[in-house]
């Protein structure tokens, strides 16, 4: 058995527009990155953070990767001792999943120094324990595609029921990152308890035209289908610019647009590698005349899932 590795797991969109809380997607990059060894005494212990600015904290009971290390310890009856290095390579509170990222790459990279016990599925609500210390809410959408990889439907959360649905293979996704941040927890707060029967048959009608869309590489309909009637008009008032960013994506040729997460990025599907470039410079350019700066990310949907970056070093 090993004594130490290090593990990368990847940002992920989640909702992606029509499917609040039920969808998510996972990109290559940005990620973090989780460094783990054994240790003599038992428990979990966070030795080190970096690229957080000091912000996150180091008690490994209230860190999103000690938190799900500690409930997969527990769940299969280990006593083993754990120090976790979390190297935060993505931004906070930007609405690429980066609590999860954080809890993935731990849990991934426990169940493999402790020889596999646990299928990545069955590692799945551990991760989303982490996720539950970060924003008050164990939802699903970010760990799942981070962990398991592509493009995830959870189904059900009671019991768990997570399905990978196919995704044409020249999909592009172009994720733009203005430096601001919202909080999900507040983002969550400000959403509706009710919705009108009217918005809820677009909303239903969208969430299966798009699993169709993918299933059927049907770009035209993947388009059509990424509209969110229920989430985004609400929280789009968090994001300056919102609308004249997104108008931008379309102009430059995307499929659709709307918010990554709870924001405040967003993000945007296209058919090929050059029309991302082009969207991510577009919708960069609109953030810019709001005076907001941006980071831009462009990648094929990650089918991979975490990566053992120790395996050939
Ligand atoms: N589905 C969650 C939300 C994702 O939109 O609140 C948070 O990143």
């Amino acid at each position: 058995m090993k004594n130490s590795i290090k593990v990368f797991a990847s940002a992920s969109v989640g909702n992606v527009a029509c499917g609040f809380d039920v969808f998510g997607f996972a990109v290559e990059e940005p990620g973090d990155e989780v460094v783990m060894r054994l240790a003599n005494e038992p428990g979990v212990a966070i030795s080190k953070v970096t690229g957080d600015d000091g912000r996150l904290p180091n008690s490994s009971a209230k860190n999103t990767a000690g938190v799900a290390v500690k409930a997969f310890l527990d769940h299969i009856g280990s006593k083993k001792g754990i120090e976790i290095e979390l190297h935060k390579k993505m931004p906070l509170g930007s609405g690429l999943g980066s609590s999860a990222a954080s809890a993935v790459a731990a849990v991934f990279a426990a169940n493999e120094l402790l020889g596999h016990p646990l299928s990545r599925k069955e590692l799945l609500p551990f991760a989303m324990e982490g996720e539950r210390i970060a924003c008050g809410d164990a939802h699903a959408d970010n760990v799942a595609p981070s962990l398991l990889g592509g493009f995830v439907l959870i189904r059900g959360y009671d019991p768990l029921d997570v399905i990978k649905i196919p995704t044409p293979q020249d999909l592009f996704c172009t994720i733009v990152h203005p430096h601001i941040e919202i909080r999900t927890e507040e983002a969550r707060k400000i959403l509706p308890k009710n919705i009108p029967m009217k918005d809820a048959i677009q909303q239903w009608a969208n969430t299966a035209g798009l699993v169709t869309g993918m299933m059927q590489s049907d770009f035209d309909l993947i388009g059509r289908s990424l509209q969110d009637v229920v989430v985004e008009p609400v929280r789009a008032k968090l994001i300056p610019g919102f609308y004249s960013v997104k108008k931008a994506a379309l102009d430059a040729g995307a499929l659709g647009c709307s918010i990554s997460g709870s924001g405040p990025s967003m993000f945007a599907l296209s058919k090929n590698g050059e029309t991302a470039e082009k969207i991510g410079l577009a919708m960069q350019g609109a953030f810019a005349q709001e005076k907001i700066e941006s980071t831009i990310y462009v990648s094929r949907i990650n089918e991979e899932g975490p990566r053992d970056l120790s395996r050939n070093s």
